[in-house]
């Protein structure tokens, strides 16, 4: 691992040379702070913090206001990897000029290198607008949960020649539009495929098989914090339990009259 800051550019080289891209969520500084110190390329403030931090049962009641203190968190901790923030559901759909203030905004406030929102052909305006004004962007196609309502739920996107070609045309138009990546989450592991050959800015899967160029996932899943995670992710740890036990030997500690130690106490 190297200790070089990874910019922009160094995603279409891994692509190129292909160096598999990692990416992974996180939400707080020392969460940044670990998975920097890990080796971690790339940082997504993701608005599933508002399914695993806040305690929404979707991403889309998050708002940018409660975004961007986390952003800015991630943002102070991480010396090596990239960070790119997402604007959450409402704050870009409207029109291209929506979307560069919420991104200027974003950018300003949080430290983050790059904006990610949701959609293809359909935000493909924004896009322009948003690199344009000079702010790197990644995309995010396949199944995109802001969009869970409109999809019918969480289902697999890429599927058949149509779900194909609409994928393709998409990301095609991400590219043009000027975004540095592209997110492919829970994409038919062929569809995935298709775009990445397609494509000259690399793919980041998530639930789109290991032809991607890169992956990501939420990193309660990738640590084992929930006794939950999604069939495409894979638990690296136990960190739910590992916390559960630590927070239990905290408790028999204090009612045992164990803790605080002589060694923890400050004497006259
Ligand atoms: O918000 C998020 O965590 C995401 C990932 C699932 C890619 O967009």
């Amino acid at each position: 691992m190297s200790l070089k800051k990874v910019r922009i550019h160094h995603f279409k080289e891994m692509k190129q040379r292909g160096e598999k891209i990692t990416m992974l969520t996180a939400y707080d500084f020392p969460t940044a702070k670990a998975f920097d110190a890990a080796g971690v390329d790339m940082l997504l403030v993701g608005d599933s913090l508002g399914d695993n931090v806040l305690g929404y049962d979707s991403t889309v009641p998050v708002t940018l206001d409660e975004m961007i203190p986390f952003a800015r968190a991630v943002s102070r901790a991480a010396e090596r990897a990239f960070v790119v923030a997402d604007l959450p559901f409402g704050t870009y759909e409207v029109s291209p000029e929506q979307a560069v203030e919420s991104s200027i905004r974003m950018m300003k406030l949080s430290g983050a290198q790059a904006i990610k929102f949701e959609g293809g052909r359909r935000v493909a305006r924004q896009v322009k607008a948003v690199t344009d004004a000079g702010i790197p962007f990644c995309g995010h196609l396949g199944f995109t949960p802001q969009s869970e309502n409109a999809l019918g739920g969480h289902r697999v996107q890429g599927r058949g020649e149509q779900g194909l070609q609409d994928l393709l045309d998409d990301a095609l138009a991400l590219q043009e539009a000027g975004a540095f990546a592209v997110v492919l989450e829970m994409v038919a592991a062929p569809a995935a495929e298709a775009v990445t050959k397609a494509l000259d800015i690399p793919t980041i899967g998530i639930g789109a098989g290991s032809s991607t160029d890169g992956q990501v996932l939420v990193w309660l899943d990738m640590a084992g914090v929930g006794d939950w995670h999604p069939r495409f992710s894979r638990q690296f740890g136990a960190v739910g339990a590992e916390m559960t036990n630590a927070a239990a030997g905290y408790v028999q500690a204090v009612k045992g009259v164990e803790f605080p130690a002589a060694e923890h106490t400050f004497e006259s």
